[in-house]
């Protein structure tokens, strides 16, 4: 055997390998390897900086080593120096003359150390660089005075990295001296206030405030930025400075995982194009600005802030009409939030709207003649509301040219407009699970157009590839329900006691994932779906895998879940393992004495979803994992008799011999018994 072999050789070369292996590692010989400028040293237990390298060296990375102190003389050797990445090397101090001959070092990548031990001596080290743009001190315990320290006279920074640290409370002082700066991450800090802490960054385009504790950001007038995230904080107040003429170019704002109670009060004049406001708790409240019913509701807030300083932001609380610049907004995320309506006009002036999400919240109504929707609507996420009704009239709905995605699953409609989505040129995805919206017959659909229908015509929807109609409580599909569809989707899961007739085979040449689970469809015909390549079965009561499934050429998942399957024939479970990737097999009552299938599964590589857990019966009803059925005897009710029938001669057999046997070498005996019985003299 090979194996054999080699294990000497191993033994042999460990010596050589130990003896090696020092010497690697001994600075003079270099650890590292060159590509060009550049000496990849990372990961290497090196506890100084290597001498040796090329002199004319622009980047060095030593990540991952243990290099508590960086020396003063450590550098002198790589003058022509411009990158120097050092993480999560154990590093607490820089040495204050470190870069004396570094002055072409920009970029210096100290993440993940422990510079919170040495920042006084290392905040001298910095300042004596130059040009240094480049500086990432994420995690390293830095708390605030510390990275003030640390920052002073950085005048040249583009790019800091604060992530990770220890960092509360930001003021006008914090970055002070940090003209250049372009790009700030503070996220994953404690923070909860900052107050003018930007006032002298007046290049900043991108600001990362995500993972804080910010109760609120008030007075916002940074003009300049581009994307400000502060995603996953406590904020209930997002307001801008009102009284600027300027316009923001801002396009980005990340507040999603907050606490906002309004909308955001957003400049007057912004290019704002991409607004995230997912799980907040926003909504409209149109009827407090109604002076009647709340006459003393008031329209200015109070903010103080750790000094006590009282500011005054008086915004517009109750007036729905104003939010701000939203003109030029292409996406708005509103999932998870409180919103039951949109106020009047509000939808109309994202001219520019292409995706609007608004998944999980409190809508009643959809009125798409009143919203008046821009023509560059993409997709619509309205699942998971409280719709009952969506209106339309034709105009509103041929304006919607692009409207590719459309999902109102999850709500309670009844019916739908007329044509609403055969109105839509160019609608590919449609989501309406879990309504109650059938699917209309073909004398329903000519009845002269009715304003509304508590059924959906979905033929000749030319451009229409995926429909979804899980739960809708459909009942039986007619058969020519599908007919000039190219769908290569269709989700008819959750419908029980489905009819499907003859409805599907028109799919027959596109379909590549059709949903049937839960709907106790039996002997369905599946040999015109040449190009399935996913088909959902589960909870089906099925005895038996239909056979026509083995026809399918290219299936690729195949769930089977919560069926009545006691076996797989190993002549079916050989073809499916051709094509099959993922199988779903759980919830059957396999027989541990036919799992062939298992076996021939597992060596043909195919997934078995829940491997551990499909189970499967022995002969006395007791429960075991498919897994382990080659540790339990089976005897099954036909092979039992097999058993019996085989043993009963041979026992038959032996007993028979060894009675001859035993008579051939005892004949004596017998005779002398027969003797005994029958030749006793008899006494007269
Ligand atoms: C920072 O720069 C200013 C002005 O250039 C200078 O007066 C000051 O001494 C510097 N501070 C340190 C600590 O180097
Ligand atoms: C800042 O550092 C953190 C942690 O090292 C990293 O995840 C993040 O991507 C960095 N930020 C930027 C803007 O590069
Ligand atoms: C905001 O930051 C979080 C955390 O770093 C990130 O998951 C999210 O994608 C960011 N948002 C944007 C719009 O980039
Ligand atoms: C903004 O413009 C208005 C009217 O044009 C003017 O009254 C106001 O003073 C301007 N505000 C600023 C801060 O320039
Ligand atoms: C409510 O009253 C304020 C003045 O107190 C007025 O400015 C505002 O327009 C009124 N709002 C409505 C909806 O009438
Ligand atoms: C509103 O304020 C007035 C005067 O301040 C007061 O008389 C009145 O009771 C208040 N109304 C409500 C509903 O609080
Ligand atoms: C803020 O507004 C309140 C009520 O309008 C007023 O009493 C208070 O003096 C104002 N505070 C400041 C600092 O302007
Ligand atoms: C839908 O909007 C149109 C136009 O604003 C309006 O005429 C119609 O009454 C609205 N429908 C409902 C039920 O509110
Ligand atoms: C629809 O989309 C196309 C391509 O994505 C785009 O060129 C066109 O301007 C959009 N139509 C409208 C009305 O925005
Ligand atoms: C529609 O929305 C629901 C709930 O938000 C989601 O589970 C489903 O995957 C969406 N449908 C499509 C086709 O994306
Ligand atoms: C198959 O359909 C059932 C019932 O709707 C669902 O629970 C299951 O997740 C689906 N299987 C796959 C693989 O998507």
């Amino acid at each position: 055997m090979p194996a054999r072999g080699l294990t000497p050789l191993l033994f042999c070369l460990l010596p050589v390998w130990t003896i090696l292996t020092p010497a690697s590692g001994h600075p003079q010989h270099s650890p590292c390897s060159l590509e060009q400028q550049t000496a990849h040293c990372s990961n290497r237990k090196l506890s100084s900086v290597p001498v040796g390298l090329p002199g004319s060296l622009e980047e060095l990375q030593l990540n991952y080593n243990h290099i508590k102190t960086l020396q003063d003389d450590s550098l002198l050797l790589y003058p022509s120096l411009n990158t120097l990445s050092l993480a999560c090397s154990g590093l607490e101090k820089l040495e204050s003359n470190v870069f004396q001959a570094s002055r072409l070092l920009e970029s210096l990548n100290l993440p993940n150390n422990n510079l919170n031990i040495g920042y006084q001596e290392s905040s001298l080290a910095l300042r004596k660089v130059p040009r240094l743009q480049v500086l990432d001190l994420s995690g390293n315990k830095l708390n605030d005075e510390m990275a003030s320290t640390l920052l002073e006279n950085l005048t040249s920074l583009e790019y800091l990295n604060l992530s990770g640290n220890l960092l509360m409370r930001l003021d006008e002082t914090s970055f002070r001296d940090l003209h250049q700066l372009k790009d700030l991450d503070l996220s994953r800090n404690i923070m909860f206030e900052m107050d003018g802490a930007f006032d002298g960054n007046l290049k900043l385009r991108r600001l990362n405030l995500a993972f804080n504790y910010l109760p609120c950001l008030i007075d916002f007038h940074m003009t300049q930025l581009l994307v400000l995230n502060v995603s996953h904080n406590a904020v209930e107040w997002f307001i801008a400075r009102q009284d600027l003429n300027e316009t923001f170019q801002l396009e980005t704002l990340d507040l999603s995982h907050n606490k906002l109670l309004f909308f955001p009060f957003l400049p007057k004049r912004s290019n704002l194009q991409n607004l995230y406001l997912s799980h907040n708790i926003v909504r409209f409240y149109e009827h407090f600005a109604d002076n009647a019913t709340f006459p003393n509701s008031s329209s200015t807030v109070e903010f103080y802030n750790l000094k006590k300083h009282v500011s005054n932001v008086s915004a517009q609380l109750w007036d729905d009409s104003l939010h701000g610049d939203i003109s030029a907004v292409e996406i708005l995320d509103l999932r998870y939030n409180q919103v039951d309506y949109f106020p009047r006009g509000f939808i109309g002036k994202m001219s520019s709207l292409s995706r609007l999400h608004v998944g999980t919240n409190c809508l009643k109504t959809l009125n798409f003649t009143s919203e008046r929707f821009s023509g560059s609507l993409y997709e619509l996420d309205i699942s998971n509301n409280r719709l009952k009704q969506v209106l339309a009239d034709d105009g509103a709905l041929t304006n919607l040219d692009n409207l590719t995605y459309f999902n109102l699953s999850l709500n309670s409609l009844k019916e739908l407009p007329y044509g609403l989505f055969s109105s839509l040129p160019k609608i590919q995805s449609v989501d309406l699970s879990y309504n109650s919206v059938n699917i209309c017959r073909p004398e329903e659909a000519k009845v002269g157009a009715p304003s509304f229908s508590a059924c959906v015509d979905w033929s000749n929807i030319m451009s229409l590839r995926q429909l979804y109609l899980k739960g809708c409580n459909l009942e039986s599909i007619p058969a020519s329900a599908f007919t000039g569809l190219s769908l290569t989707h269709l989700e008819l899961s959750d419908n029980p006691g489905l009819v499907v007739q003859d409805s599907l085979q028109s799919l027959g040449g596109t379909l590549q994932h059709l949903g049937l689970g839960n709907t106790q469809v039996k002997d369905l015909e599946f040999s015109p779906f040449q190009s399935l390549r996913s088909l959902n079965l589960s909870r089906n009561s099925l005895l038996h895998i239909p056979s026509s499934i083995l026809n399918i050429e290219v299936l690729e998942v195949l769930d089977l879940r919560d069926n009545e399957l006691s076996t797989i024939p190993s002549g079916q479970a050989d073809t499916l393992a051709l094509t099959l990737q993922t199988v779903f097999l759980t919830g059957n009552p396999f027989d541990c004495c036919q799992t062939e299938w298992f076996k021939t599964f597992q060596t043909s590589a195919v997934n078995m979803a829940g491997q551990a857990e499909i189970l499967c019966e022995d002969l006395f009803h007791t429960t075991h994992r498919a897994l382990d059925s080659h540790r339990f005897l089976c005897f099954e009710g036909e092979s039992v008799l097999w058993y019996i029938l085989l043993l009963v001669p041979v026992c038959l057999f032996f007993v028979g011999v060894s009675i001859v046997v035993f008579l051939t070498f005892k004949p004596r005996m017998l005779q002398k018994s027969i003797k005994k019985k029958y030749l006793k003299p008899t006494s007269y």
